[in-house]
């Protein structure tokens, strides 16, 4: 399947699948996967590691504002980076997970990400993740879908994953912290998650990979005519 050079952005709720489905694109369809909650994750490690976030998760915006200017966040072999240092594993803890969300409300933390994320995704050819992407960061993208899932479902995939990774988690924290996550996202002021008005959804709670590949290839075709 010859597919053009466009952009797929994929938005949605937390632990909806939304990264896998778009690796899995871009190996398939030779695209650039740039993972864009990566980076708000990346910040959230930064701002921990350095002072700017309390446990409470009040946050020192001005402090935080000045420290990520020069910031050299990037993706790397096997992940994200801060420099040289791979930062992959730590940005996948609940710490990161729990503090991710404020951290994310603040609208200069939104204004570096979106700088680098259009930077990255200049040559087009990539297919982003997040929650804002075909609202905020590529409005032209030429493909956008909304990801969702039931909620319990999504706990279960994500308790499962950090398992795997050795974490061992409770289903009911992990649900907790989806439901927060998904309150946060959807009410905070600057670029909320929302369904762009021409995304299409994609309700995988019953679906597999292979499915899912079915219907985007599906999708692809009518809409490039490929
Ligand atoms: O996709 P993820 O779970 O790794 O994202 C982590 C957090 O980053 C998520 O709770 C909300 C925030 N995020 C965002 O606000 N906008 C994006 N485009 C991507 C993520």
């Amino acid at each position: 399947m010859q597919v053009p050079d466009i952009i797929i952005a994929i938005d949605g709720y937390s632990s909806t699948g939304k990264s896998s489905f778009a690796k899995i694109i871009a190996k398939e369809f030779s695209f650039l996967y740039l993972d864009s909650g990566a980076l708000y994750r990346g910040v959230t490690l930064f701002a921990i590691e350095n002072g700017f976030i309390s446990d409470d998760c009040t946050i020192d915006v001005p402090g935080l504002d000045k420290a990520i200017v020069g910031l050299d966040l990037h993706f790397g072999e096997g992940g994200t980076y801060i420099g040289n240092r791979c930062i992959e594993k730590e940005i996948r803890s609940l710490e990161v997970a729990g503090k991710v969300s404020p951290i994310a409300t603040v609208a200069e933390v939104r204004n570096f990400v979106d700088m680098k994320l259009r930077e990255f995704g200049k040559k087009r050819r990539v297919v982003m993740d997040g929650r804002d992407i075909g609202t905020t960061v590529f409005p032209d993208a030429e493909l956008k879908i909304f990801m969702t899932a039931d909620p319990m479902i999504r706990a279960q995939r994500r308790a499962e994953e950090m398992r795997a990774k050795g974490d061992n988690v409770n289903i009911e924290d992990v649900l907790k912290n989806l439901q927060e996550r998904d309150y946060i996202d959807s009410h905070r002021k600057v670029s909320p998650l929302t369904q762009a008005e021409d995304a299409i959804v994609l309700d995988n709670s019953h679906m597999t990979m292979d499915d899912q590949m079915v219907w985007i290839r599906k999708v692809i075709s009518e809409r490039f005519g490929c």
